[in-house]
């Protein structure tokens, strides 16, 4: 068993289908054992994206994830990290497989509906700058 973390998107919670989401994430055997619904600030969003602060995207990227609410999870399974990239396709829509999130669900590179950690370590940051330990149910 392990964990990742994730971000269903602003352009997922615009468009009421975050159940649909957790629907795709259940169905695969990955355990949602946190989740809250939240407004990131700028600095927050700054700070969580800090790796990308060089990239020609950043301040779009910042604007997008506070323009709306997201949902921050915490997701336990199997190989967690390695599953929920399966399960979210790639980065692109363009080039995700069928049956992922963001085939289905997403509307750019940008605006992709899900975010999920790339590696243990990371997930492990990831997951420390939004909940505490107290937060997280099996
Ligand atoms: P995510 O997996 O959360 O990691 C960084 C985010 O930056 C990414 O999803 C996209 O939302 C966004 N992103 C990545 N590459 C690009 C790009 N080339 N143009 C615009 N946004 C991007």
């Amino acid at each position: 068993m392990s964990r990742t973390f994730s971000i269903i998107k602003p352009d997922a919670t615009k468009r009421n289908i975050t159940g649909s989401i957790n629907k795709i994430i259940e169905d695969n055997h990955l355990v949602i054992v946190a989740q809250k619904r939240i407004k990131l600030s700028k600095d927050q969003a700054e700070g969580f994206y800090d790796i990308h602060k060089d990239k020609a995207f950043f301040a779009d990227l910042i604007d997008y994830m506070t323009s709306g609410p997201v949902i921050v999870q915490v997701l336990e399974g199997d190989n967690a990290v390695e599953k929920y990239r399966k399960i979210m396709g790639t980065t692109n829509p363009e080039n995700a497989d069928n049956g992922t999130i963001r085939k289905e669900y997403a509307l750019n590179i940008q605006e992709n509906s899900v975010h999920g950690s790339d590696s243990d370590t990371n997930a492990q940051i990831e997951i420390k700058y939004f909940f505490n330990e107290s937060e997280i149910h099996q």
